[in-house]
Parts: structure tokens; sequence; C-alpha cells
């Protein structure tokens, strides 16, 4: 199993239950990598000193929120050349169309308009670089990365059908609950670590107050009912939160908030978010204080990826052709 997160922002809630989460309860079934990706970080622009500040913030959050590494290997994608070398080997098996096509692409091209960079477009190359190096049979994501582990298949048979059989070919493993957050100010979007307005998200590292004071201010609708539907987006995506939070059902989470107002509704979620966060926090900043003890996660990650990576890229090259000594 395989699966990262860029280092390019502050965790939010969204990336704790759509993925960090179940990563969680996957590993220990799997043999699990997870990376964090700071070199497609750096597609858009990044302030170095922040770049490598975030990268161990983020190694400590996957810590505090159950990982652990002994049963699986996190490592920073950085450290691990193989990634790099794998991803211009899959660029000449990958076509510049179909890259221009990709949705992620498109849209960061209309966000950053004034940094359309190579990197940008070959993002979704060095993404299955990642997972194809691991031969991984599941790539736990969110459904906006979907488009890209589905590339990462076709790119994984391309090589197979031209070369012989090398790739495993990788699954996206889309999760239901708490698979998408919407943003509190605006619920038909996804809850975004870049959105504009601060109260739309809210991060891993949000104070108990902050966090009560985002839900009260979530928008709803005019209604005065607690229950799922299409039609009421905000509440919707409320309930989802709460029962992802509290570890219930949607309907359970109905008949708890039944008869009972908004504002009421609204602390209540923002409560019930917070004591979960709070515990996760405390963890997550000892483990950052502890710099020797990060490290040496991080440094028998990579070597434990490098040692996996290194086998895949051996053969890869001795397929293409690729002299390498005797
Ligand atoms: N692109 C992913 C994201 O933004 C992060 C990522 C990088 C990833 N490499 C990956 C996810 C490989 C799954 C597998 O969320």
């Amino acid at each position: 199993m395989y699966s990262a997160v860029q280092p390019s922002g502050n965790l939010t809630i969204g990336n704790y239950t759509g993925s960090i989460r179940n990563w969680v309860a996957f590993q220990n079934d799997y043999d699990c990598y997870f990376a964090i990706a700071n070199m497609h970080a750096i597609t858009v622009r990044q302030e170095p000193a922040q770049l490598r500040s975030r990268t161990l913030e983020l190694a400590a959050w996957y810590l505090a929120c159950g990982l652990d590494a002994d049963k699986c290997a996190l490592y920073v994608q950085s450290q691990v050349p193989q990634h790099a070398e794998l991803t211009w080997v899959l660029n000449s098996l990958t076509y510049v169309g179909e890259m221009q096509r990709m949705t992620q692409f498109k849209d960061k091209c209309a966000r950053h308009a004034d940094n359309i960079n190579m990197g940008l477009m070959d993002y979704p190359v060095l993404m299955a670089a990642d997972i194809l190096l691991y031969l991984a049979d599941y790539v736990p994501v969110g459904v906006d990365q979907k488009q890209h582990v589905e590339i990462a298949r076709d790119i994984a048979l391309r090589f197979n059908n031209r070369y012989s059989e090398t790739f495993r070919i990788p699954e996206p493993l889309i999760l239901k609950t708490g698979a998408k957050i919407m943003s509190l100010q605006d619920p038909s979007k996804k809850m975004s670590k870049s959105d504009e307005n601060p109260n739309a998200c809210v991060f891993l590292a949000d104070d108990r107050d902050t966090v009560i004071r985002k839900f009260r201010r979530a928008v709803t609708d005019s209604d005065n009912r607690v229950v799922f539907s299409e039609e009421k987006q905000g509440i919707s995506n409320l309930l989802g939160i709460y029962a992802a939070f509290a570890g219930v059902g949607i309907e359970e989470a109905e008949k708890t908030f039944a008869g009972v107002g908004y504002g009421e509704f609204k602390t209540a979620v923002g409560e019930t978010v917070a004591d979960v966060l709070a515990p996760i926090q405390a963890e997550q900043k000892r483990i950052l204080a502890d710099k020797d003890y990060l490290n040496g996660i991080l440094k028998s990650g990579a070597e434990r990826a490098y040692k996996a990576a290194r086998k895949t890229l051996s053969k890869v090259y001795r397929k293409v052709g690729f002299f390498q000594g005797d």
C-alpha cells in the first residue's frame, strides 16, 4: 500500500479523516509506505525554510495520528533518489497531450498562471513513479487524486506491454467515511487548506476555541431541521463531520440532533472535533520537540524505502536497456 501527503500547507481535518486516519487502520494488514511528498510540493512556489519545517511537522502529525514506524515505512520522498530516476524513464512513456488533459493540471494552471512549470505538468508522472516503485496494489486517496492513480495504472500497463511484466497495476482506494469534507463557508466546495477565508477550513493544529468558533460560523440554511439531504449541503457536511469524528453513522448522528437547534448543533460538532484533536495535538507537539527521535524515524523509513525502490529501479533499467556495469 502506498500513499503520500504534500508538506505544502497545514493539515486540515479533511486530511485527517480522509487520509491519515485510514492509513492507521491499514498498517496492520498491509505492507505500507507512506511518504511526505516534498518533490511534488515544489511544483508550486515554496519558501525553503518553511518547506523544511513543514516536512518535519507533517512527519510528527503522521506519528501523532497513530502511524507506527515499526509497521510502515514513513519517509521523505526526496531522500529516495529513485523517485526522480523512475520519473525520467516513465516520462518517455507518457504523452504530453494526456498530461495537458489532467483536471488538476488545468486547475493549477488557472490558479498559478504566472508559474506553469514543467514540474506541474509532470506531477502525475512523479506520482506514478512513487506508486510503481513499491509495486503497490492499493493507493488510499481522496477522490480528487483518483485520476492520478488511473494515469499511474495506464503508465504501468504501457510499460509492462512494451518491456514485459514489471509493475503491479495499482488500484485507488477511495474511502467513503470522511472522504470529502466540504468548506464550512461554501459547502459546495471541498475544504481546502489554501482557502482565502480562514473560517472555511479547520486545521488539525487549531486550538479548541478556534475550532468551535469556526463551526459556530459555518454556513447552514434557513430551515431548522438537522437532517442529511442533498438540498441541505451545509447541514449535511456538518453531520458528516460529526459522524466521522464521533465514530457513528449519519443516521445515528441525525437521531442525536433531532429537534436540536442549529446553534446548539454547530457547537456540539465543534466540541466533538476539538475533543478528538486535543490529544493528537499534544502528541504532535511532543514528537516535534524530540528532533533526534523524529530524524531517526525518517532515516530508517528512507532506508527501508530505498531498498525496495532500488530493486524495482534496477529491474526497470535492465528492461529498458540501460547499461548498469556487470
Ligand atoms: N498528489 C497527492 C496529493 O496531493 C500526494 C501524493 C504524492 C500521493 N504522491 C502520491 C498520493 C502517491 C498517493 C500516492 O494529495
